[in-house]
């Protein structure tokens, strides 16, 4: 539901959410010409947010618009807009467009950009699908060749998306000429062997910063972790696969394609760190503190 008092950001502003308005020759909306972010927030504190605003420097200059603020300004705005919310866990997200100007493909000059940013409540995993796993579908990669950005042009995600849905799964899980990349909106991790097999972080898939998390956790237990790419028989045969994104944090896949995957259960490598992932977070959330997840 929309809440019109919600309190965002909106070029300088903060004003509910009723009262916030772009022009429709903004060219976010006429282009998908932007980029954004999403920063996990737990009790009120943002999770790893110098990485994503890094990822926000690497995604602005790969569409070549300037960064309107310094990380040090982008944190105290975030941390202000996260002390106006009435909820603790949130999900922050910022969005950046090249503004508003009469529509012509090429950039248009001196026009400042768009800069927008709400927070919501953090949509954590349903306990559910923590301790059960959860059903993705898988389909060919056909989405541009600079998914390293973060941009706002999703049609090719919210396509699969929404194939999953079509479904009753979660997610599509995405090949590129027999590669695993990733998923419509998560990262995908396999586990071969008791290590950790991860797709190295190219053109072809967001670089998570939840992967990350999940890599340096693996490594930080004892796990061995192999980045290299990974083929369709490879990830379909796997003994575990995961999925990782800062609002889903890590879940297992226990379906494929309407069949179970592995034993239809989360495997032991997956509960090791998402054990460990719970405890690095700033706050437990109730519903990690309820899973039974040992
Ligand atoms: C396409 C895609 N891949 C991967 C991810 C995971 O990235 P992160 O862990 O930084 O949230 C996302 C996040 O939304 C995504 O949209």
């Amino acid at each position: 539901m929309l809440n019109p008092d919600q309190i965002v950001y909106l070029n300088g502003e903060f004003l509910a959410l009723a009262d916030a308005r772009v022009s429709v020759l903004d060219r976010g909306f006429i282009y998908g010409d932007g980029v954004y972010e999403v920063i996990p927030v737990y009790g009120r504190q943002p999770f790893r947010m110098p990485h994503h605003l890094r990822r926000l420097q690497y995604s602005l200059d790969g569409i070549r618009l300037a960064n309107p603020h310094t990380e040090g300004e982008w944190e105290t705005l975030v941390r202000e807009l996260v002390g106006k919310q009435p909820f603790s866990d949130q999900a922050v997200y910022l969005q950046i467009t090249r503004g508003v100007a009469k529509r012509d493909h090429a950039f248009p000059p001196g026009v400042p950009p768009t800069i927008f940013m709400m927070s919501n409540p953090f949509p954590f995993p349903a306990r559910e699908q923590i301790e059960n796993g959860v059903a993705v579908v898988t389909a060919e990669d056909n989405r541009w060749h600079r998914c390293d950005l973060k941009t706002i042009s999703l049609l090719g995600n919210v396509l699969m998306r929404q194939l999953a849905v079509d479904h009753n799964a979660v997610e599509t899980v995405l090949f590129r000429d027999d590669r695993l990349t990733e998923a419509s909106a998560s990262n995908v991790l396999i586990v071969k062997h008791g290590g950790v097999v991860a797709p190295p972080k190219d053109h072809l898939m967001l670089p998570g910063i939840t992967y990350d998390a999940a890599l340096e956790i693996a490594r930080a237990v004892g796990l061995p972790v192999d980045v290299r790419p990974i083929t369709r028989r490879e990830a379909m045969s796997a003994d575990e696969m995961w999925l990782s994104s800062s609002t889903r944090e890590v879940l297992a896949v226990t379906r494929i394609d309407g069949a179970p995957f592995g034993d239809g259960k989360p495997g032991p490598v997956f509960r090791a760190v998402w054990k460990a992932f719970q405890e690095r977070k700033p706050h437990p959330s109730d519903v990690a503190a309820q899973a039974t997840i040992r």
